[in-house]
């Protein structure tokens, strides 16, 4: 099994920018490996902030059999149906491929696809070195164990107290929900320079461990401005460049 990194935090601290200067800086390594990028986020936008289409998500797959399994035969294979039409869904990108997960479920229940559904996620997990899942604060996809076997979770805070706050409270949620995962690291987002120490001396004070401070960084604000793909970010960036030192820090991409 590869590794698998999720980033989650409360929306708008940043989670899909970090997650794409993640990908930007490991693509651009010689000792490449190959990635899968998950947006799990129901808000999906991890696709657009690099530049790709989706149309189709994992989530509509799951509704479309839903709504159909009442008039399948009994012995038809759904599990195989599933996983070839996640595997159609399957966007393959320069260096690196991604699945969108999508809506959340409706009102139905889902358990039995979901379970299936944990099955096909895990074998396809499977076939990559790293797995980088980009997932909302209340945890769903991991929560559901749709997506296992994780090494890090990564909390993205803002610099204000009740950001690192909110962080205290999702690793709480992690515990409740008897997530497994080998360290939870928490990023700082959008810092400025005065603020440093304070945010330093506030996540000590909640025993959460920074793992890096990503300035806030013009270029980023620049490029979704527009939408233009963050992927496009010059190595020198202010943000790009603490992206460089967390992946050190982790120990990812060799
Ligand atoms: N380091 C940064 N510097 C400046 N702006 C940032 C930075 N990180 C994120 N942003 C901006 O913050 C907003 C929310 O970021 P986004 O990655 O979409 O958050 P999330 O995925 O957590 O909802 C976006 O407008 C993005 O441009
Ligand atoms: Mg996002």
């Amino acid at each position: 099994m590869g590794r698998v990194i999720a980033i989650t935090g409360k929306g708008g601290t940043g989670k899909t920018a970090i997650t794409a200067m993640f990908l930007r800086s490991l693509l651009k390594r010689d000792d490449k490996c190959i990635i899968l990028a998950i947006d799990a986020d129901p808000d999906a936008n991890l696709a657009d902030t690099l530049g790709d289409k989706v149309e189709i998500t994992v989530g509509d797959i799951r509704e479309n059999l839903q709504e159909s399994m009442a008039s399948l035969p009994p012995d038809y294979d759904k599990k195989q149906y599933f996983a070839a039409k996640v595997f159609e869904v399957l966007l393959e990108k320069d260096g690196y491929d991604m699945l969108v997960m999508g809506r959340s479920e409706g009102s139905g229940c889902y358990c039995y696809l979901n379970s299936l559904l944990k099955g096909i996620m895990y074998e396809t997990m499977d076939d990559y070195d790293l797995t980088i899942v980009d997932t909302p604060a209340g945890l769903e996809h991991l929560s559901r164990k749709t997506i296992t076997g994780l090494e890090s979770l990564i909390v993205v805070s803002d610099e204000s107290r009740r950001g690192l706050k909110t962080a205290e409270t999702i690793r709480q949620l992690a515990d409740e929900l008897d997530l497994e995962y080998e360290n939870l690291y928490v990023i700082v987002n959008k810092v400025h320079e005065q603020s440093r120490d304070q945010v330093l001396n506030t996540a000590d004070g909640l025993d959460l461990k920074v793992i890096g401070m990503v300035p806030y960084d013009e270029n980023i604000a620049r490029l979704d401005l527009v939408g233009d793909p963050l992927i496009g970010l010059p190595d020198d960036s202010p943000a790009v460049v603490e992206v460089e030192n967390i992946i050190k820090e982790i120990g990812l991409g060799g």
